[in-house]
Parts: C-alpha cells; structure tokens; sequence
C-alpha cells in the first residue's frame, strides 16, 4: 500500500499531462493504466496513428498526382498497406515510450492495471490498495454504436478497426460525417477505395461554421467521396466478405441500401467509465454517462474529473489542458482553462481549422460582426505546393474590432489558427493582427490579410 497526494486514473493525454504537471508543482503522484501502454486512445488508436495514415497516404497522393508537375519522374509508387501499418505502429510505439520516459524524469509512479476507486482517498489495482488525498478520473471515452449494427473490427469498423485493415476495401461506407469519417475516408480514398459518407444531418461536420462545412464538402467530393446527407441508418448486414447498410432518406422516407466492402462506424463517442465504481462511491453521473463536474470537481470531495468523461468538446487537447489547471488547483495555484479559446482542427486535405465563434453562433447571438476573407489562391507559398484550395476568415466585433472567431480551410490550417488563438486570449483586434509584419512567403500571410479584410482591405486579394 502507497499513500499519494494525487492518484489520477487513465494515462491518456489528460492522465499523463496531469501527472506530470502534479509532479512538477512538487506532488507525489501516480497514474494507473490499464491499457499496457501510456497515451490513452489518442497516442494508440485516435490522433497519433490516424495522422501516421494520413501522412503516408497524402505522400502518396503527392507522389501519384503532383511529383510528375514538378518534373519528378520515375516509376509509378505502389502502396504496400502492411508496410505503410508497421511505420505507423513504430510511430506510435515512439510516442508511448516517450511518455514512459517523461514518467521517469519526473518521478510519476506508473501503476500498471485497471483502476477502481473503493472509496474516497482509496483506488484499488488488481489486489493493489493505494491511498491519496485526490483521485483524478481521466478514463476518456469510447465509440458509440447504433442500434441494428454489430462491430466485428474487421467488416463492421471502428476507429480502431480501420487503422488496422489488412487490405484497402474496394468500397468503403462511413457512416457519419464527423472529424473521424472524414479523416479515415480521406486516408482509404487516397489509397485508392470508393468512399461514401452516410450522415444523418443535411451538412457534413455539423457545428462548423457552415461556409467552412459547404466548401469542405466540395473539396471531399472533387477527391472522390460520396455524400448522402440526411439519411439515418437503419442498420448493417453483414456476410462473410461484404457487408450492405440499409439507410432511410429523411426527405422521402424511402429505405435504401448500399453496399460494402468495409463499414466505419463514426457516428460519435461516449464518456468511458466501466469498472470505476463511481456507483459505490457516489459520483454523479448524467443520463448520458458524463461525470459532472463544476471546476474539474466531482460531488464527491477529493475525487476530480476531466476529459472526455466530462463535458465539453472530446479533444485530446481540451483533456490536457484540464489536466494541467486540475493538478495546479491541487497544488493551490489557480488552475485555468478558456473554453471559448479551443481550436478543432480535422487534418485532411486541405485542413480544416477554427476557433471561436462561427457566423451562424454570431447570428444566433445577435452580435454584429464583420467578415475579413482571404482565399489561398492568392497566397504565393500555397501556389508553389499546389495548395490553392480554400480561405480563412477572421469574424471580428463590429464595434470594437476584436476578433471573435476564425475559420480555415487550407494548407496547414492546423498550425495557423494558433495565431488567432494566441490573439485572442489576449483579447486582439483584427487591426493589431494585421499590424503584426508576416514573413514572406509564408501561408501565414493569410492570415495576416484575411485580418487586412477586416479593416481596409486585403491587399493580394
Ligand atoms: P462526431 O460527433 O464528430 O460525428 C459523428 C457524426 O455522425 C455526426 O455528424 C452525426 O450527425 C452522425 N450520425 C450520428 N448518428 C447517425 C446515423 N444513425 N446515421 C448517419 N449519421 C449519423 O463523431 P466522430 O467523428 O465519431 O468523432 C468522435 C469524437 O472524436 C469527436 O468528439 C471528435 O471531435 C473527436 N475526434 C477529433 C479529431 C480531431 O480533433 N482531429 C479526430 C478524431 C476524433
């Protein structure tokens, strides 16, 4: 038996950036995890593994579409998927080892096996009894499923299933047009399947600003993927080869089929707390299964959340920056998270960034603002790659000129939107944005324009 001050359960990004930070501000801490490896879905099978898969397969596209523009000729590239599935394993196997190591540097102890909380102050592993003054739950989440579908991870998939595929499907089906989806079919229609997106809403992405969401759905669909937008699922039949998703059109009614060499299920995820004991110990629970919490706090004093299993948008960022303000209010510093301040950013081709407030939340709000665009055509860099695709537009008060959102669809859009973030937390104008002197030649320098648009105006454009 071990007495700790802060035990947090889950090494995910929120578990693991939590303990390292508790370790830092001088708190003996332990992380349990039951998974065998550190890195929680995001570092095993989400983030991490995913933009392995999209690199390779954006590589490939480079090397089958655009090397020959450029004068580089040579055989034509073949994709050899079990190779291609060993680079991405040894990328994550890098990335979970490494926090292995980051452990060790801070003194984080690493309780191997699955946590469950007997009580307040006390987490049990296996036959292990450990005590600390906070219990941490950081335990994430997993996919949600429908009614009518059956996973099997290997015709009916997950996210996890399809980071593992032996082969490329000739046809696969995605049902749901979420980050995930979009992700994982832009990696298959790359490598060559015929991809359908099957969503239950009349828009792809919902919740994105919708100029965003029409225009990204245009790229997706010059790339090969086919949209049926407002169709629910009705459910999956599975042989032992092929699989066919009955779907119902919400603007006739009428029930249709499509078939397929492999599913994706993407149709969410839920808050994951099997096992925990948080019945016994009185933590509260929503209908839904999210641990509620006011400030990290459960109702139950000593026993914290954050995460996935909270509220909130489920974003490996969001959880880490929970885990750092949770482990700084331990400590009795003051623990801080801006939540109008979290960038989403869905990383195909081209990516998709944004932050803030969308046009449709302004409206609906009855904020006035104004709109500064910029589309990359205009921007000499994004030209070389052949990254002309897409804008980004910056939404600022109509009054007072500070900037209240941006939205991206373009080259490296991922990496840009942390300027506008940066200038938001401290409470920037568009006007001091674009003051701000932008090397040249730079995508940046879009941003620094669409900034321009909000004032006098852009100037390449
Ligand atoms: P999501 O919530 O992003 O999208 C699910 C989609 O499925 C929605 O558009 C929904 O309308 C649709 N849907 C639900 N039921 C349906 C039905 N019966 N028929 C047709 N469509 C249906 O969920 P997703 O993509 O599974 O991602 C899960 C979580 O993981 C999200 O919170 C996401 O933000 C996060 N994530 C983030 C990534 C990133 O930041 N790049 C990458 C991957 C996941």
């Amino acid at each position: 038996m071990s007495n700790y001050d802060v035990i947090i359960i889950g090494g995910g990004p929120g578990g693991y950036v939590c303990a390292i930070r508790c370790a830092q501000l001088g708190l003996k801490v332990a992380c349990v995890e039951g998974r065998g490896k550190l890195g929680g879905t995001c570092l095993n099978v989400g983030c991490i593994p995913s933009k392995a898969l999209l690199h390779a397969s954006h590589s490939y596209h480079e090397a089958t579409h655009n090397f020959a523009k450029m004068g580089l000729m040579g055989k034509t590239q073949s994709v050899d998927l079990a190779k291609m599935m060993d680079y991405k394993q040894g990328v994550v196997d890098g990335n979970t080892a490494g926090i292995e190591f980051l452990f060790k540097k801070n003194k984080v102890d690493y309780i191997q096996g699955w946590g469950k909380i007997t009580k307040a102050g006390e987490v049990t592993v296996g036959g292990d009894v450990h005590t600390a003054k906070n219990i941490v739950i950081a335990t994430g989440s997993e996919p949600s499923t429908l009614p009518g579908v059956e996973l099997d991870e290997k015709i009916v998939v997950t996210s996890t299933g399809a980071l593992e595929l032996t082969k490329v499907p000739k046809r696969l089906v995605v049902i749901g047009a979420g980050v995930i989806g979009l992700e994982m079919g832009s990696v298959y229609a790359r490598l060559g399947s015929e991809v359908t997106v099957i969503e239950y809403l009349n828009q792809i992405t919902p919740g994105m600003d919708g100029e965003i969401c029409k225009t990204f759905q245009r790229a997706l669909k010059k790339q090969g993927f086919r949209f049926i937008l407002g169709a629910a699922v009705q459910g999956v039949e599975t042989t032992k080869t092929k699989a066919k998703v009955s779907y119902k059109l919400q603007k006739d009614d009428s029930e249709n089929v499509v078939e397929a060499d492999v599913v994706l299920v993407a149709t969410g995820r839920k808050p994951y707390t099997g096992g925990l004991g948080l019945d016994s110990v009185g933590v509260k629970v929503s209908q839904r299964g999210v641990v509620e919490t006011d400030h990290w706090k459960t109702n139950v004093p000593g026993i914290w959340a954050i995460g996935d299993v909270t509220s909130g948008p489920m974003l490996a960022h969001k959880a880490e920056d929970e885990g750092m303000a949770v482990a700084e209010t331990i400590a009795g510093q003051a623990g801080h998270v801006n939540y109008d301040v979290i960038p989403g950013v869905i990383y195909t081709a081209p990516e998709v960034a944004s932050v803030g407030k969308t046009e449709e939340a302004l409206k609906d709000e009855g904020t006035a603002y104004k709109v500064g665009k910029f589309p990359f055509m205009g921007n000499a860099r994004a030209k070389t790659g052949f990254a002309g695709e897409g804008f980004a537009k910056i939404l600022a008060c109509a009054s007072t000129d500070r900037i209240l959102g941006a939205h991206i669809m373009g080259p490296a859009a991922g990496e840009l939107i942390h300027e506008v973030c940066v200038a938001m937390e401290f409470g920037a104008s568009a006007e001091d944005l674009a003051r701000t002197c932008h090397a040249h030649p730079t995508f940046s320098e879009a941003m620094r324009e669409a900034a321009l648009a909000c004032g006098d105006g852009a100037i390449h454009a």
